[in-house]
């Protein structure tokens, strides 16, 4: 493990160093005027923990269970598209990663390398995150090998009904497609086509998956409701970290309002803007299940593929566990919104 590194902001700061302007904006920035990037953060940081005194806080149960899966800690790697723009090996090293505590980890589904090759390298659970950029057929026979390789659940993204502007790259002429098709295994480069997608679309999913489907980027009360109805299990509040529509709410802001019309029907992830313990219980405080983290886990993996995600992680494991007993809680599970406040 990458134990030179002894914090989340030094393994940020490397990565910046390390990687050339084109593969640092593409995944730091996001859509536009970055209004929603710097949202997420700031409606994070609004929010202050009440803190509780003279609990016995000795030990610390960070475990959880999602989807009837064991999971060391609440939180789980997002999915990220082009990763070999970070590390030779991309997802296989980032799952890699992921391995020596068994984390969830969410493969992209504009992974380079086929899916079969990714689910040999991991060691805990893994989700399969489908971008619906084919004809039906296309994607059943994809989502067969997905199932046939282990993956627990198929989370299909719906934030991308077209692919956003993202500033930073169009200022440096930089085309992160054509990075992808030099992976091992490049995916259908084109993700405008699914400005087609409805709920039919999620019907037949759940039609044809043997595992439980998931929605990403869901961001209403209303689409919340609509998800259960359509059977879906995993509702994933997500605004893609900034860099789809600019000028959304703050993913943990519309957080109450979703657990609140899911009612306990599908499990909930979030992520946006998360990158310390304190942010996860937060999170969870308002009732998200696990909290999924993009930006964190890739400067990991910039910096030193599978030991430098490991490394973050367990940075992470030492911070949630350090402030829940801070604030006087003894486990992940079970945490209320009354251990909030608002606060500037
Ligand atoms: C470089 C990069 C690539 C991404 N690629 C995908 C992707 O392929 N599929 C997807 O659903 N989300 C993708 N996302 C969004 C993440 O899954 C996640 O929603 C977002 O990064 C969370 O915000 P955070 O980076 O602040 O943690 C990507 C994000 C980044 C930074």
């Amino acid at each position: 493990m990458s134990e030179r590194f002894m914090t989340i902001p030094e393994i940020r700061r490397t990565a910046k160093r390390l990687l050339p302007p084109g593969p640092w904006g593409f995944g730091a920035g996001g859509a536009e005027t970055e209004t929603t990037l710097r949202r997420n953060r700031q409606a994070i940081q609004r929010l202050a923990i009440r803190q509780r005194v003279l609990v016995d806080v000795r030990k610390v149960d960070l475990t959880t269970t999602f989807l009837g899966m064991e999971l060391p800690m609440p939180i789980a790697i997002a999915p990220m598209g082009s990763l070999i723009l970070f590390h030779p090996q991309g997802d296989v090293e980032m799952v890699r990663g992921a391995a020596p505590n068994g984390n969830l980890a969410v493969v992209s589904g504009v992974t380079g390398w086929p899916v079969e090759e990714v689910a040999q390298a991991a060691k805990g659970p893994l989700i399969f995150q489908l971008y619906f950029v084919g004809p039906r057929p296309w994607a059943q026979e994809l989502l067969g090998r997905v199932e046939a390789s282990g993956y627990r659940a198929v989370c299909l993204t719906v934030d991308v009904q077209v692919y956003s502007r993202r500033e930073r790259d169009l200022l440096l002429r930089f085309d992160p497609r054509a990075a992808r098709a030099a992976a091992p295994n490049p995916m259908p480069p084109d993700l405008d086509v699914q400005a087609r997608l409805t709920w039919d679309d999620v019907a037949w999913l759940r039609s044809i998956l043997h595992v439980p489907l998931g929605l990403k980027g869901i961001l209403t009360a209303e689409d919340a409701k609509l998800a259960v109805e359509a059977g879906v299990k995993i509702i994933w509040v997500s605004n893609h970290g900034g860099r789809q529509l600019d000028h959304t709410q703050a993913t943990i802001n519309v957080l109450p309002e979703i657990v609140e019309a899911v009612d306990g029907r599908a499990e909930i992830i979030v992520d946006g803007g998360f990158s310390r313990g304190t942010d996860v219980i937060k999170a969870l405080a308002l009732g998200a299940k696990v909290v999924a983290m993009g930006r964190t886990m890739l400067w990991g993996l910039a910096v030193d593929g599978a030991a430098g995600v490991a490394r973050t992680l367990a940075i992470l494991q030492d911070e949630l566990s350090r402030n829940l007993a801070l604030s006087g809680q003894t486990s992940v599970r079970g945490l209320k919104p009354s251990l909030l406040c608002r606060a500037e």
